[in-house]
């Protein structure tokens, strides 16, 4: 997700290489990030802590009490500490830093890769409009920033962030049925591929919601109405119901 970000930020313009320090454990990692985006590097993370007015915490969830311990006699009021760690709250992160450091908590997900991710942000007990502003602008050179209260963080976890799996699997699961029916596999996936962006290219431009737009689709007595009949059969909608929630559930244990 780091790797991401920095292949937006940098690549979008928004800033320089040599203005982010990345700090990780792994050497060989940093050398390819640096040769990649000119960004400069350290296996200290109480240096890369130090000296950044923001600073983004993009460990996994498991590591994160870890870092913080690391880095906490470093870090000053004023600093803001924008943490992406699945199911960790900004109170959980506020106890174990010092006073007054900002904490902002995103969900972005995986298509920042593609400059196409949907990001929910919540804010601390110490930000303030510009540290959120600020937040926007980074998250905003990935896609799509929704601000939340923070108590709706994991169900937009179960939704976004873990969504971009649920759609790969649909999408693997109906090139299949296509090369079931005789397509070339490589034709099959842009067919799947091209028909998802359309299809949500219609839900963001048009106003009348899946329902409708779904029904203008299924034409009386005709094929899409008998697929989605089958769909009902296969209980695709329970599925993703059972889904959300056991993502929800997961997000809570962290
Ligand atoms: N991937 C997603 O789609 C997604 C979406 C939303 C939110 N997130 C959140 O983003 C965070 C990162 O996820 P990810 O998928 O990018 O994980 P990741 O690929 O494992 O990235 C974490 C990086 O941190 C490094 N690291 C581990 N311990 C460290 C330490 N003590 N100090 C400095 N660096 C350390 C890891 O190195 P090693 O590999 O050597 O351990 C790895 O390079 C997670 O908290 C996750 O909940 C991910």
């Amino acid at each position: 997700m780091a790797g991401a970000m920095l292949s937006r930020l940098i690549g979008s313009g928004w800033c320089r290489g040599e203005e982010i320090l990345v700090s990780d454990v792994d050497r060989v990692r940093l050398e390819q990030l640096r040769a990649e985006h000119g960004v400069k590097v350290t296996t200290d993370n109480r240096e890369a802590a130090s000296g950044s007015d923001t600073l983004v915490l993009a460990v996994k969830p498991q590591q994160l009490d870890g870092v913080l311990e690391e880095i906490r006699g470093t870090l000053h009021a004023g600093q803001l500490l924008v943490s992406i760690a699945m199911g960790k709250t900004t109170r959980y992160i506020e106890e174990r830093i010092p006073e007054g450091v900002a904490v902002v908590r995103v969900m972005p997900n995986n298509p920042a890769m593609a400059g196409a991710a949907v990001s929910v942000i919540s804010p601390g007990k110490h930000v303030r409009e510009e540290d959120l502003e600020r937040v926007e602008e980074i998250f905003g050179r990935m896609g799509d920033v929704y601000r939340v209260d923070e108590s709706y963080q994991d169900a937009a976890m179960a939704i976004s962030g873990c969504g971009p799996a649920y759609f790969y699997l649909v999408a693997e699961a109906l090139a299949d049925a296509g090369v079931k029916l005789g397509l070339d596999r490589e034709l099959a996936l842009k067919l799947v591929a091209g028909t998802m962006l359309g299809a949500a290219q219609m839900l963001r431009l048009f106003d009348y919601g899946p329902s409708r737009l779904k029904d203008m689709v299924a034409s009386p007595g005709g094929s899409t109405i008998m697929a989605l009949e089958a769909l009902e059969e296969g209980g695709v909608r329970a599925a993703f119901f059972k889904a959300a929630e056991a993502a929800f559930r997961r997000a809570r244990e962290v």
